[in-house]
């Protein structure tokens, strides 16, 4: 049985289709749960809050092509995943192959399995460095920048309005080695536009679809080293800045491409969360997995390195607020980005996903599970 269906059937709740609930409702109906004062199934009339319970809800990046041609790939997905988002589709290098162009095929096709399967699907991404096609490189002015910035996220935010409930907007916008007078990583859209290019995308994508949830998403912030704690510091002044001057923004994702050689700073990563919270933003989980290039070669002891890491990431998050979703960068170590950057001196495949090239669930979907069931 999948364990949406056993979810729900354990709950006895009606909801509306895309819903997962686990917790008790929290009032307001979240971008990514869908929970909403459903129907009970068995009884018709409105489902009481203890029947109504929303879990954290799961998902993960997906490739959209297998989902048509791969029954193992597709059935993971189906049986594992409240939320999905593409690993590719959305970012300018598919959507974007010529400055004319809106190619929409890909995420056409994984909205339409969202909306078949009761799914939700984040936007990713719309502002960000990487992943641009060449032609951008030659947007001169920040006119034109303005210009191709805002035409884009009209027409991307517009075509999927009421449908994508949570976009990554601003993708990576911190530096690497951030500091003080220069925070900000360098990409096209700063370039031409300074950090006004946050403003931008912002309060375009707002005026477009006043519902959705807006998220700046950025990585390398868990871990106990100098380099995560300067970029911590520079998320949140940005953040500060941005919600001082009343700029519409919603979430913080939190991305967790954890190092799995490297202990979680669970004291630095859940005061991040703090303040976070205290500037009445939300926190999603984005594209967790555990990249175990310097882990040992046996399997085994990697599983549950990667669990252990995991389990302390989302433990430092979840101990101060309750993620909106946890996704994953990817269900199944069979397709998986990680082999781009981070390949092991020994050859050994990555392991850093839920689910093993055989779609077998390892430690850390136990992990996963964990922190996603319902609350005792
Ligand atoms: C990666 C994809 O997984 C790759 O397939 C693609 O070639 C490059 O981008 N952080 C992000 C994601 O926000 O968009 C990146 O995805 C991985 C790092």
């Amino acid at each position: 049985m999948r364990r949406r269906e056993f979810v729900v059937g354990a709950l006895g709740a009606g909801l509306a289709a895309s819903t997962m609930p686990d917790r008790v409702l929290d009032g307001m109906p979240e971008a990514l749960s869908g929970a909403s004062q459903g129907t009970s199934r068995s009884t018709g009339g409105m489902a009481s809050a203890s029947q109504l319970r929303t879990a954290i809800p799961f998902g993960a990046a997906v490739r959209v092509d297998y989902l048509a041609d791969q029954f193992d790939y597709k059935t993971a997905i189906l049986e594992h995943c409240q939320i999905v988002v593409g690993e590719g589709g959305l970012k300018w290098i598919d959507l974007r192959p010529t400055r004319d162009d809106f190619v929409f095929d890909q995420p056409d096709r994984l909205i339409a399995f969202a909306d078949a399967n009761g799914m939700k699907m984040r936007g990713h991404t719309l502002a960000w460095y990487g992943a641009m096609p060449d032609w951008t490189q030659q947007i001169a002015s920040e006119a034109e920048a303005e210009g191709e910035l805002v035409r884009h996220i009209e027409t991307v935010v517009g075509r999927y309005k009421g449908r994508i409930p949570s976009w990554d907007v601003i993708n990576e916008a911190i530096a690497d080695n951030p500091t003080a007078d220069a925070p900000f990583r360098d990409s096209i859209w700063y370039q031409r536009l300074g950090k006004r290019f946050l403003e931008l995308s912002l309060r375009t994508a707002a005026a477009v679809d006043p519902d959705v949830q807006l998220v700046i998403n950025d990585y390398a912030i868990e871990n106990p080293t100098e380099q995560c704690r300067a970029k911590r510091e520079a998320l949140l002044a940005m953040l500060r800045d941005l919600k001082d001057r009343d700029v519409p923004l919603h979430a913080v994702g939190i991305q967790g491409h954890l190092l799995g050689d490297q202990e979680i700073d669970k004291e630095g990563l859940s005061r991040f969360v703090e303040e976070v919270s205290g500037l009445g933003l939300e926190v999603l989980v984005t594209e967790l997995d555990v990249i175990d290039n310097k882990l040992p070669a046996s399997t085994y002891d990697r599983d549950q390195i990667a669990a252990a890491t995991a389990r302390d990431f989302l433990g430092a998050i979840c101990d101060v607020k309750r993620p909106g979703a946890i996704l994953t960068w990817g269900i199944t170590d069979r397709y998986t980005w990680v082999p781009m950057w981070f390949t092991r001196d020994d050859g050994k495949p990555n392991r850093p996903l839920p689910l093993d090239v055989n779609y077998r669930p390892k430690a850390m979907m136990q992990v996963i599970e964990d922190f996603t069931r319902v609350p005792a």
